[in-house]
This record gives structure tokens, C-alpha cells and sequence, in this order.
């Protein structure tokens, strides 16, 4: 079976990690160090804070810069769950916008009219790898006064201008999980230029603590090991390597997956997409329906997912902070995308061979 994502992962990692372990430091040391110089040099950010997901990456910042009860945060209802659950993890309200057609992005038209008084933040996702457009934006809460903070969880590496996500927002979020574009195994990271912002967090993601046993305030652990640090710093110099083979395999699907009905990803001008997922959409036009392309292709050796079958205004759980049909468009993708294996231990026979099969079953 070709697995829909897959870390790669070498004997630099293991040797890395080995090498932590024998040294006896394996919580939080100098590897955690060097990786937050790292990445946030990669991402140009003068300050970063490496943790233990990209859950508590958005749930501190969002902490860091104030949100509590009463504030609303601005979402796409087309994401992963944790871009709005962070916002209730600091007793905040996110309000669902929806998002554009071609770039399954935050659409500006739906951000706008979900602005209120009481909007403090928009949490723009650069969905799939594909940075949204994030100067509209920010000309936005510039406007207004409100952050923007970038989730970059699917977006290492991928520029907007020739600039790297990360470096945008007041706080830039990412995560390292296994099928990311680079992992630590679990991790995350927040970048930032803005050294009150980072010393916040910092404190946040471990227990409060100004310096050892001195809280000022009450914090969590959420602290990234020496271990994951060491893991990702050998990731990281393989990130560039690994989007561009992602953007051969989704190069060469757009140059020959030709089917009726079926939608492939659109690029936006002016970004690098680094291709974390690659979508198609299959619509009523084409020979089978989604879920019978996903069996079909299942039947032949390849898996395949749907992110995300339900979007987020429709979560059992955000019941009470949904709008009356806000988000039409994601509900339309949500019914139609299918992600088809982008990672990249995707070889070049095996990417012939998906694309072939699309095209014959679909
Ligand atoms: C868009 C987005 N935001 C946030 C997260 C949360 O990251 P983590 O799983 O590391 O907590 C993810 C991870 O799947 C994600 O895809």
C-alpha cells in the first residue's frame, strides 16, 4: 500500500537522536537551543520558541497576546480542528469565515464580514502549504488593531513574495508532527520578531516560570525534549529537499492526471506552495463519486484522505459559535476533496502508477 503520509527519516535522524540519548540530557538542553536558532533563522524571524505541538504553538500565542473570555478570533471553517479548538482553550469565541474556491484559503469578502467590536485576532492558515493572501490581511487587522497570527503547521518553508511563512504574523505556528513537511516526531514552534511576545511564551510553556522556581504566572509544559530537537535540526536540512520532491510529484500529477470532473489544485501568483497535501476535488461531473474514487484507488494499492470531511462550523462541539450559513464553500469542498500521496518517499514509478490509476478509474 502507498501510505497517504509517511516520515522520511535516516540515519542522521537515528544517529542524532542516539546521540542524545547516550549523552544522558534528554528533556530540554542545548539541542532545543540550536534548533530554535535554526528554524528561526530558516524562517527569518528574530526570536523562536521551540514546544511540544503545534496545538500549544497557536494556544500560547494566542494566551501571549492577551485573548480571554469575551474576545472573538477570526477562523476558516475549512482547517484542521486545532486552529479553532486553541482559541477555546484561552475561553475565546472562534468565529468561522469561509474560504476561496481555488485556494481553499481564508477568503478577504467572508474575514470581513465576520469582523466585529469584539474581533481581537485572525488566525490565517496557509492550508495544504499554499500561503493565503496574507497582505489583504494584514492591511485588515493593521486597520483594526487586531493580530494576525499565521498556523504555518502545513507550511515549512513555502514563501509569499519570495518570503517565508513564519515571518508575517505577530506569531508564526507551526507543528512537526510525523506527516509533516519535517517532524520531530510531536513538536511546534512559534516564530516571532517580537521579543516580549517570545518571552511570553516562553514563560507559558514552562510553568509560569521567570527563572527557576520563580512563577510569575501559570503556565503549562509544554516544553519540546532535546531528543525531538535533535531529530528536527537534521530535518531541517533536509526541508528544502523534501518540499521540492513534493513539488516534482504535484508538478508531474498536474501535467498528467487529466479527468473529467476531477479539479487539481490551483497555484496562487506570487506564492511557493510546498504541497504538505495534494488536493483534487471531485465533483459531480466526474465518472465516480469521492468516496468511491477513494475505495477504488484503495483497491490498487494507494491510500488516500480526506482533509477535512467535516468543516469546522459544523463540529458537534462548536455547535453554539456557529453562524447560519457561513461557510457554503467549505462545505462544498469539504464534500468534494481528496488528498493523493505527496510525500516525499513517493517515487517516480509509484507517482506514475497513481496517476494512472486516477485516470483510468476516475
Ligand atoms: C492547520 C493545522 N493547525 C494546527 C495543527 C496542530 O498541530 P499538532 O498536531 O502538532 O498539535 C495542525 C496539525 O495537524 C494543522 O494541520
Amino acid at each position: 500500500m502507498i501510505p497517504i503520509g509517511r516520515p522520511s527519516l535516516g540515519d542522521e535522524e537515528i544517529g542524532a537522536a542516539v546521540s542524545v540519548l547516550r549523552s544522558g540530557m534528554i528533556a530540554q538542553g542545548p539541542k532545543v537551543e540550536e534548533f530554535e536558532g535554526a528554524f528561526s533563522h530558516y524562517c527569518g524571524t528574530g526570536y523562536g520558541i521551540a514546544m511540544n505541538s503545534g496545538t500549544a504553538a497557536l494556544h500560547t500565542s494566542l494566551l501571549a497576546l492577551g485573548i480571554g473570555p469575551g474576545d472573538e478570533v477570526i477562523v476558516p471553517s475549512f482547517t484542521f480542528f486545532a486552529t479553532a479548538s486553541s482559541v477555546c482553550m484561552c475561553r475565546a469565541r472562534p468565529v468561522f469565515a469561509d474560504v476561496d474556491e481555488g485556494s481553499f484559503n481564508l477568503s478577504i469578502d467572508s474575514l470581513q464580514e465576520h469582523l466585529t467590536q469584539r474581533t481581537r485576532a485572525v488566525i490565517g492558515v496557509h492550508l495544504f502549504g499554499q500561503p493565503l493572501p496574507i497582505r489583504p490581511v494584514q492591511e485588515i487587522c493593521e486597520e483594526r488593531g487586531i493580530h494576525f497570527v499565521e498556523d504555518a503547521a502545513q507550511a515549512h518553508g513555502a514563501t509569499y513574495h519570495g518570503k517565508r511563512v513564519g515571518g508575517f504574523g505577530v506569531a508564526g505556528c507551526f507543528s512537526f508532527y510525523p506527516t509533516k513537511n519535517m517532524t520531530t516526531g510531536e513538536g511546534g514552534f512559534v516564530t516571532t520578531d517580537n521579543p516580549v511576545l517570545a518571552q511570553r511564551i516562553r514563560r507559558i510553556i514552562n510553568h509560569g516560570q521567570e527563572e527557576k522556581y520563580l512563577h510569575t504566572g501559570i503556565g503549562y509544559n509544554f516544553r519540546m525534549s532535546d531528543i525531538c530537537a535533535a531529530i528536527g535540526l537534521e530535518q531541517l536540512r533536509k526541508l528544502d529537499l523534501f518540499n521540492a520532491h513534493r513539488q516534482n510529484t504535484a508538478a508531474f500529477y498536474n501535467d498528467t492526471i487529466r479527468c473529467p470532473g476531477i479539479i487539481l489544485p490551483e497555484e496562487t501568483a506570487g506564492v511557493e506552495h510546498v504541497y504538505h497535501q495534494y488536493v483534487v476535488r471531485v465533483t459531480d461531473d466526474a465518472r465516480l463519486t469521492r468516496d468511491q474514487l477513494a475505495i477504488a484507488l484503495r483497491e490498487r494499492g494507494i491510500s488516500t484522505a480526506v482533509h477535512y470531511p467535516i468543516p469546522l462550523h459544523r463540529q458537534p462541539v462548536f455547535e453554539k459559535c456557529s453562524q447560519k450559513g457561513c461557510c457554503s464553500m467549505a462545505d462544498q469542498l469539504a464534500a468534494e476533496v481528496l488528498s493523493l500521496p505527496v510525500h516525499p518517499l513517493v517515487n517516480e514509478e509509484e507517482r506514475k502508477y497513481i496517476s494512472n490509476c486516477v485516470n483510468e478509474v476516475a
